[in-house]
């Protein structure tokens, strides 16, 4: 077991109706102006943002908006923020929506308190000193940035896509009612799903002498998700499975799922990032695609915890051969995210990779072969083309 901090300060304020206390919860801040940070839609046709507009009226609140957030969010639009933000002397974000949001929102707020340009701290030239304080109505299970020290934004100089984390991003307050899921399609369901269990998942797969704790809540987490994800491919109203759902994407990613364990693998995480910088696919979806292919590249350097996830995870019969028992886990994942409609390689993604293609993937995934990815094995560029190959077969 290893040393580990843990610290998890969002409020969280769960269940149907909670929308209703954001004026409140914005109060509580002592904030002078509030930007209500926003997606490309979803919102407005629920009639979510109204809602939001009306309780923040109601605690008299002053407050602007921007929209136009979209999944992998840009950079640019991070940019008009640090300037509308400035300019209007905003001094905290509510970002409505999903992980693109938050973490959009999360980039502006690091934009607004640090002098210089904020895409240095993705690039990891130097580090944030502060971030404005962030509040999320959140309308998605999937990325748990309403509660982690990460955002992901693309620059579109070069299509890169990258992550920053630090504790000041944390937001101050998270609002999750399920029911707001229930507008989804089925796609960004099963996709969130996929980036829930994956967050687990990169933890889950160390090298170190994991917590014993640790481990049987990650794996009670992913059979949870499996279980309630199947359920909302038929029922995409059921409440109490939005609600497992939720809450699971907020625990995924909040860090518990570190403690103990040396902060995990996420080579699947950024071999997906430069998918999602170069072809702009959903980032769950994206994930599924890459991880049969990773996971059968790996295996053989962690058997125990691969035959440890195959019959905990997966609920494969142990047995003598440990390789069948690990390759059978594998499959059961794959035949997983099929029944829930993800792809399990790039094929299913509907886009087409080129061999040069797939190379520039490998070339910008190692950051121009500076850099390996992954702890269950090292992953050079040489490693990471060929998933990318795997993948595409
Ligand atoms: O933009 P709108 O119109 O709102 O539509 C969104 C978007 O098209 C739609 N949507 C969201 N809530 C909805 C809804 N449609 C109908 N009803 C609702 N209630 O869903 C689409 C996807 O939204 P997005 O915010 O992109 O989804 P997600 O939460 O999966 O976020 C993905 C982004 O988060 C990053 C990913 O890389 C990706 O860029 N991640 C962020 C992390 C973090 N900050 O901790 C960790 C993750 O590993 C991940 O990398
Ligand atoms: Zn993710």
């Amino acid at each position: 077991m290893e040393n580990f901090q843990y610290y998890a300060p969002t409020k969280v304020v769960f269940g149907k109706g909670t929308e209703n206390k954001a004026g409140q919860l914005v109060k509580e801040q002592n904030c002078r102006k509030v930007l209500i940070h926003y997606g490309s839609g979803s919102v407005k046709r629920s009639g979510l943002l109204d809602r939001i507009f009306a309780s923040l009226d109601e605690e008299g609140i002053s407050y602007i908006s921007l929209g136009g957030v979209v999944p992998n969010p840009r950079l640019s639009l991070v940019y008009e923020g640090i300037d509308l933000c400035r300019r209007e002397g905003v001094d905290f974000i509510l970002a409505v929506g999903g992980g693109s949001v938050i973490d959009s929102a999360k980039a502006i707020g690091y934009g607004v308190e640090n002098e210089g340009d904020v895409w240095d701290f993705y690039e990891r030239k130097r580090q944030a000193c502060g971030c404005l304080p962030i509040g999320v109505v959140l309308t998605i299970a999937a990325a748990g940035s309403e509660m982690s020290d990460s955002s992901v934004i693309t620059n579109e100089n070069g299509w890169l896509k990258r992550g920053y984390n630090s504790s000041y991003c944390r937001p101050k307050f998270a609002v999750m009612n399920p029911e707001l899921t229930m507008t989804l399609p089925k796609y960004q369901t099963a996709s969130g799903c996929v980036d829930i269990m994956m967050h687990t998942m990169e933890r889950y797969f160390n090298h170190c002498d994991n917590m014993e704790l640790t481990d049987g809540i990650s794996e009670h987490l992913l059979r949870t998700v499996m279980k309630n994800a199947k359920i909302l491919m038929d029922e995409p109203q059921c409440y109490k499975a939005r609600a497992e759902v939720m809450w699971a994407g907020s625990l995924s990613h909040n860090g518990l799922m570190a403690c103990g364990n040396d902060g995990g693998d996420w080579a699947c995480h950024q071999l997906e990032h430069e998918l999602g910088g170069m072809f702009d696919v959903a980032h769950g979806a994206g994930l599924a695609a890459v991880w049969g292919s990773w996971a059968r590249y790996v295996c053989d350097a962690l058997p125990d915890r691969f035959e440890q996830f195959a019959v905990n995870v997966m609920g494969v019969e142990n047995g003598d051969d440990k390789n069948a028992v690990i390759q059978k886990g594998i499959e059961a994942m794959e035949n997983f995210f099929r029944q829930i409609e993800m792809p399990t390689d790039l094929g299913g993604l509907n886009i087409e990779v080129s061999e040069d293609q797939m190379k520039e993937l490998a070339l910008k995934c190692s950051h121009f072969g500076k850099r390996t990815i992954g702890c269950v094995k090292k992953l050079n560029q040489e490693d990471i083309y060929r998933i990318y190959q795997k993948a595409a077969d």
